[in-house]
């Protein structure tokens, strides 16, 4: 057996190798390998797994609310069966001290499912984490940006500002975003942008998100140029993932015509300028898990921690329009446990370990799809994955976030 070093052991220890295994399945690796780091130790077809527990998590994506003042008719909030609550204090104050004892931590995203800049202590969560040395990150609606709110933002160095763009123009962007003000918004982010510039500073680096669908996805080339002339550092456009059956044909994803949209050298090199983040508008068979490969976590409203957006919630979504009920996974309550310790237990580090290894049926690519229950929610898969990523449209790159 070759000798080990922290990041390498991941490889399968042959049958009739003597460990000694903890009641809770952790095993301390014979001397022979040269460690005494904590492996998780999985039984596999062909001998037994040992997998490295190392707290590496890199980035935390926290919700801080589930409440908003807008109500876009893209909008999960109103599909789903959760709470709409702000997070505790005491709640906050567990991820903040849990933060602290992850070595690898580089950055916080405020984000989730509700509006951020509406939870009465934002600017204590944003000033803490900052205090940590860790870069901060954000997604807003954009409604709150008011002259004070800029200057904090400012005076904190957030290191990255999203805010959402629909379109860029006023009838179709109201129309979408219920609620909100085209005119205002914009303004608030031009103001952003000015501010900067007089207090001769960098950040916060503006973001802009973008959700295409077929009612607007003809102004996308628009809503770049926008985005350059605003000075964004950043565009992610993602594809809409439909919470409602309203919204089911809405999907432009598979009708990719991007190519005759930014066919042109400007637009392409504009693209590059921006650091756009395109959506792929094609099923494609490779896939990638952004949370689970670049080491994030989730932690929504109430303190459970989920390995990604997708499994924050209960609610409904269509897949090809077709209806899939999404259950949660929660792995585990920061008010109960340690984000290290979560990140730690051996079903996540197996579920990572599934994910990263691909060992996942596809059921995009699947001749059995029509006939299939198992599609009709997240429950399970046909390889027993319980919950199933087999389905999931993040991993083809299809829906985005930051
Ligand atoms: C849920 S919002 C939360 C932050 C903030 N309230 C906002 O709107 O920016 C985060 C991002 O998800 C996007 N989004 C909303 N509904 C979506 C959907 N059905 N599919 C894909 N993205 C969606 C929003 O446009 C926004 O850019
Ligand atoms: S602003 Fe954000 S959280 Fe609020 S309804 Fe729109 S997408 Fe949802
Ligand atoms: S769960 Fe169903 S659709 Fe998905 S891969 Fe398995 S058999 Fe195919
Ligand atoms: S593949 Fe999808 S459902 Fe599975 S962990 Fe990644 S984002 Fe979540």
């Amino acid at each position: 057996m070759e000798k080990t070093s922290k990041k390498t052991i991941n490889q399968v220890l042959p049958v009739g190798q003597k460990v000694q295994i903890a009641k809770d399945g952790y095993v301390k690796l014979p001397v022979s390998l040269d460690t005494d780091q904590e492996v998780l130790f999985v039984p596999t077809d062909s001998g037994y797994r040992l997998i490295t527990l190392i707290q590496d998590v890199k980035r935390v994506y926290i919700e801080v609310t589930t409440k908003c003042n807008f109500a876009c008719i893209t909008c999960i909030r109103s599909s789903w069966q959760d709470e709409l609550t702000h997070m505790e204090w005491s709640t906050f104050e567990k991820i903040l001290n849990s933060l602290k004892e992850l070595p690898d931590l580089e950055s916080v995203h405020f984000g989730g499912f509700g509006e951020p800049l509406l939870h009465p202590r934002i600017f204590d969560m944003l000033k803490a984490v900052k205090e940590l040395g860790l870069n901060v990150e954000m997604i807003t609606n954009g409604s709150f940006l008011r002259e004070e709110v800029i200057q904090k933002l400012i005076g904190l160095q957030v290191d990255v500002l999203f805010t959402s763009l629909d379109s860029p123009e006023e009838e179709e962007y109201n129309e979408i975003r219920q609620g909100a003000n085209f005119q205002s918004v914009y303004s608030n982010i031009v103001n952003l942008q000015a501010m900067k510039r007089e207090r001769r500073t960098k950040k916060p680096e503006l973001g802009i998100e973008f959700v295409a669908m077929k009612k607007n996805f003809d102004r996308l080339p628009k809503l770049i140029r926008m985005a350059w002339d605003l000075k964004a550092s950043q565009v992610i456009v993602t594809n809409l993932l439909p919470y409602h059956e309203s919204m089911k044909d809405e999907i432009v994803y598979d009708t990719d015509d991007t190519g005759a949209m930014f066919g042109c050298h400007s637009y392409e090199s504009l693209l590059i300028s921006l650091k756009a983040n395109m959506s792929n508008m094609k099923l494609r068979t490779e896939r990638y898990c952004k949370f689970v490969q670049d080491k994030s976590l989730c932690i929504n409203h109430k303190g459970n921690v989920s390995p990604c957006y997708p499994l924050m919630h209960t609610y409904q979504c269509y897949v090809y329009g077709r209806q899939k009920q999404m259950y949660p996974c929660y792995l585990g309550n920061v008010n109960e446990k340690t984000l290290r310790e979560i990140w730690m237990d051996s079903g996540y580090v197996n579920f990572r370990q599934t994910v990263n290894d691909y060992r996942f049926p596809s059921c995009t690519d699947c001749r059995m799809l029509d006939g299939c229950n198992y599609t009709d929610s997240n429950e399970m898969d046909c390889w027993a994955n319980s919950p199933s990523c087999a389905e999931c449209l993040w991993a083809r790159r299809i829906i985005a976030c930051p």
